[in-house]
């Protein structure tokens, strides 16, 4: 059922365990664009299709090219003159947290603006690009290590190859982090989506462990899941929880 500010408000107003499961739609309104809209990232023209380029296979096989890319297109957004601040998607939820309401955000995002805005418990289904690690040593470094360097990122003590804490495709996604959020979905009498398009698996099939009756979909374009929502709201997912008062 579509539903306005008025209904989503009271449903929150009436809810103390509410879950957040969001993408990359949570961050387009502070700049990042996202995968599948129209002026998304895999509506872009590249050497290689973008989804191969962010494959485990590719990263093995054409590492400077893949760092190229990720670099461009993954890291600027976070590293560049002008690094992306959360919105009020963001802000908004961390507010819930804070009073209370909400137990947790579940994210498939990689660029850290939950916690930016103080969100505490964020499981990141597909890492963060703030985390990166020498696969030699497994010495840590920060996401301006990488940005700042030429061509492949390489260790300063062992000189090992360094690498991103990101899923890519075909590669697992971490267990704890995986049954943290599926328990948080499980336990949640509210479960707010929004921002993502549910195409890409496993993340997308956490939601069906949610057992209550107030799954609220936030999403500017048609889902492929809308038909499991109890409420749906068409939008801009930081216009809309602006509105929303905790
Ligand atoms: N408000 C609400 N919805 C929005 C907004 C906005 N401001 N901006 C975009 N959207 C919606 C789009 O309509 C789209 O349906 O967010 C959705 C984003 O979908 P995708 O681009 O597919 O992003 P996401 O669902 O996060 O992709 C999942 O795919 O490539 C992988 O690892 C990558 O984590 C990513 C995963």
């Amino acid at each position: 059922m579509e539903i306005g500010i008025a209904k989503l408000q009271d449903l929150i107003d009436h809810s103390d365990n509410i879950v957040f499961f969001g993408g990359a739609g949570v961050s387009t309104e502070s700049g990042i664009k996202d995968f599948r809209s129209v002026d998304g990232l895999y509506h872009m023209k590249f050497k290689y299709p973008p989804e191969t380029m962010l494959s485990h296979s590719f990263f093995v096989s054409h590492k400077e090219e893949f760092f190229d890319f990720y670099k461009d297109k993954l890291l600027e957004c976070t590293c560049g003159e002008n690094p992306a601040k959360p919105n009020p998607a963001h802000l908004k939820l961390a507010e819930l947290e804070k009073a209370g309401k909400l137990k947790a955000v579940i994210t498939q995002n990689i660029d850290g603006l939950h916690q930016a805005a103080g969100s505490r418990t964020v499981y990141e289904l597909h890492g963060s690009v703030l985390r990166n690690y020498c696969q030699k040593c497994h010495k840590g470094f920060p996401a301006s290590y990488l940005y700042k360097a030429d061509g492949i990122p390489k260790c300063d003590d062992c000189g090992g190859d360094i690498k991103p804490d990101v899923v890519l495709y075909e590669e697992g996604l971490d267990s704890d982090t995986m049954n943290g959020a599926i328990r948080a979905i499980m336990e949640a009498d509210m479960l707010i989506i929004g921002g993502t398009s549910l195409v890409v698996y496993p993340a997308a099939g956490l939601i069906d462990y949610y057992r209550g009756d107030k799954l609220v979909l936030i999403n500017y374009d048609a889902t492929a899941r809308d038909s499991v929502a109890n409420y749906s709201l068409h939008g801009k997912i930081g216009e809309i929880f602006s509105q929303i008062t905790v």
